[in-house]
């Protein structure tokens, strides 16, 4: 006679076969065509070729599903599973994220690297775990470059100027410290707020500026490098724990290896992307002789001073000492 508890095992595997697979719902803001949109599409790949019929993972770029204002919220209502947001947007939640968006501390992107894996950097990733949320790694994109239509030189060439930035204090203050106007807007909403001249001009990196066709509705582009522009993948604690431990080790492990991969487009796209615009002739390159560049380091870095208490001078210290 056939044992109860191997009927039982055979009827909860015949019932495997026919459940849905779990559906990770990954929503982003930007292009397909992008370090974050190739991330989440060869994630999607991993999970389902590792765990097939199991998990599925439908990626909604574009602020399809979430955009800027909403992601987070909509992560902890569990209505999403996995956002990547920059840096710069997880202000409501922690503040200690905000080093990423002091002007000119990172000297380049091996630096930001060094600071994300450092003891310091992956501190970070927990950082909003009383708030629900659990960083799960680092995505680069890359360094920032200012945008106008006019030809942003000297600082003083900023002043009056409304540009749009992420929703972030610090970033705010940077403008600010040029006397310009910082306007706080959706990523969704950049290109009709250039286009229409709503705003005079923004800060990215050559592949938002390229994949957005930022480019084309923008006379001048300043390659300032002034800031780095990454994301962290977030999930909420309570879907993460959720998930069974040996499907979240191999989620886990697809996630790492998807963010190497967006890593290494990070690299070159960016430099690809800005050939392209260049090649476009759709705008123009304006470059800083060291003496220019000096003149922002000089009016911008102050804005540290004002954010060192809430980031932690530990966590400046450790984000400085990655430059060596
Ligand atoms: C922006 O809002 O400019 C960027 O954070 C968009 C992104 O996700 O790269």
């Amino acid at each position: 006679m056939m044992k109860i508890a191997t009927l039982a095992s055979m009827l909860t595997l015949s019932l495997n076969v026919f459940a849905a697979p779990v559906e990770i719902k990954f929503s982003h803001v930007v292009a397909e065509n992008t370090p974050k949109g190739q991330m989440a599409l060869k994630f999607k790949e991993l999970v389902e070729q590792r765990l097939p019929g199991e998990y599925k993972v439908s990626v909604f770029p574009n602020s399809q599903l979430f955009g800027d204002n909403n992601e987070l919220a909509a992560l902890l209502l569990n209505d999403v599973q996995l956002v990547a947001p920059s840096l710069s947007k997880f202000e409501r939640y922690t503040k200690k994220l905000q080093v990423f968006d002091l002007p000119f501390l990172f000297e380049d992107m091996a630096a930001v690297d060094r600071f994300q894996q450092s003891e310091a950097g992956q501190k970070l990733l927990t950082s909003m775990r009383r708030k629900g949320l659990l960083g799960l790694g680092y995505l680069h994109n890359g360094m920032k470059q200012f945008s106008a239509n006019d030809p942003l030189t000297l600082p003083s060439d900023a002043k009056g100027k409304k540009f749009r930035i992420m929703a972030s204090d610090v970033i705010a203050a940077q403008f600010d410290a040029v006397d310009a106007i910082p306007v706080k807007k959706p990523f969704s909403e950049v290109f009709t707020l250039l286009q229409t001249r709503a705003i005079d001009g923004q800060e990215n990196t050559w592949s938002n500026i390229y994949s957005k066709k930022f480019y084309e509705v923008q006379s001048h582009i300043t390659e300032s490098n002034h800031g780095v522009l990454d994301y962290m993948i977030v999930t909420s604690d309570a879907f993460w724990n959720s998930l069974p431990k040996d499907k979240r080790q191999i989620i886990k492990d697809s996630l790492d290896e998807a963010i190497a991969l967006g890593n290494k487009i990070a690299m070159t796209k960016n430099e690809e992307d800005k050939q392209a615009i260049l090649n476009s002739k759709r705008t123009q390159l304006v470059t800083l002789t060291p003496a220019q560049r000096q003149q922002w380091v000089a009016i911008m870095k102050p804005v540290w001073a004002k954010f060192e208490d809430k980031v932690g001078k530990d966590v400046i210290r450790a984000a400085e000492a990655a430059n060596n």
